[in-house]
């Protein structure tokens, strides 16, 4: 178990050095899932960061991502793009998988946006769809608020009823009209790295999940528990186990991913630009 000063130490120290090197104030973040690798290059960068200069962050091993954290300038906010995100299945302490989020706490974020890719479990959902998430449930029996309470961020038991911002996902609604059929769901986040048997994705589906992934979640709490609005979004790559007969391979993951990855990216440009101006 990290000891709960020297987490402090190490976020202090990774925002220090952000600060030192880019002081300006940051309003919002998005975290990059599968489909958004790239969506950093579609904007002027004021400042980029490869994670392995960062103190503390850990560069991520899936393909795809860079490894980079952008800032960029949208609708005059300050936004901090973050290319790629290391997973509880790579073995890392919990509490360092969500420093990244702890430190764009530090920089003074008002407003998160995460993607992932997911398995589809809800009858209406396609591969290829992008889901809202509307709330979530943390099947792995860990949490990254277990420990020494960080007071400086928020309260020890912090309420979750609405961890995914009702207005946001109002506005993805409104924005989406222009690109997808909008759709909403409930993420069972699963440790990985294994995708689920059928009798997993079957309890999931009886405990009232719509998706199944490996991520997401850990940043979704530690961003709640610092005040927050969340927002985050499945591209869904393939029907869950069981759902569908076909195997699961991670080819799949990826092809399905890219196909969507234009649509997706269109979509959050419109929506960060849109949440940018709302805050
Ligand atoms: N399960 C878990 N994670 C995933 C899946 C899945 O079916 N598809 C993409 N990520």
């Amino acid at each position: 178990m990290t000891d709960r000063n020297k987490m402090l130490d190490k976020i202090n120290e990774s925002s220090n050095y952000l600060k030192e090197n880019f002081n300006s104030e940051v309003s919002s973040a998005i975290i990059l899932g599968s489909g958004m690798g790239g969506f950093e290059n579609s904007f002027d960068p004021i400042a980029t960061f490869d994670y392995s200069e960062i103190p503390n962050f850990i560069k991520p091993a899936v393909q795809g991502h860079s490894g980079t954290l952008t800032f960029v300038e949208v609708e005059d906010k300050i936004t901090a793009i973050l290319s790629g995100r290391a997973h509880y299945y790579e073995g890392y302490d919990i509490h360092d998988l969500v420093l990244p989020t702890r430190v764009l706490a530090t920089l003074g974020i008002k407003n998160l946006i995460v993607t992932n890719a997911a398995g589809g479990i809800n009858a209406n959902y396609s591969p290829g769809d992008i889901v809202a998430i509307k709330d979530h449930i943390n099947l792995t029996g860990n949490n990254p608020l277990i420990g020494k309470n960080l007071d400086e961020f928020g309260p020890r038991f912090p309420d979750m009823t609405e961890v995914y911002n009702s207005k946001f996902r109002a506005l993805a609604k409104e924005i989406s009209k222009e690109y997808f059929e909008y759709k909403e769901g409930v993420y069972a986040w699963f440790t990985g790295p294994t995708y689920e048997t059928p009798s997993e994705v079957n309890f999931a589906k009886t405990i009232g999940a719509d998706l199944v992934g490996m991520s997401t979640v850990p940043e979704a709490i530690v961003a709640k528990h610092s005040g927050i609005d969340v927002t985050a979004f499945s591209l869904v790559t393939n029907l869950a186990a069981g759902i569908s007969d076909s195997p699961l391979s991670h080819e799949e993951v990826i092809e399905i991913a890219d196909k969507t990855s234009k649509t997706f990216q269109n979509f959050m440009r419109s929506f960060l630009g849109q949440i940018n101006l709302a805050i």
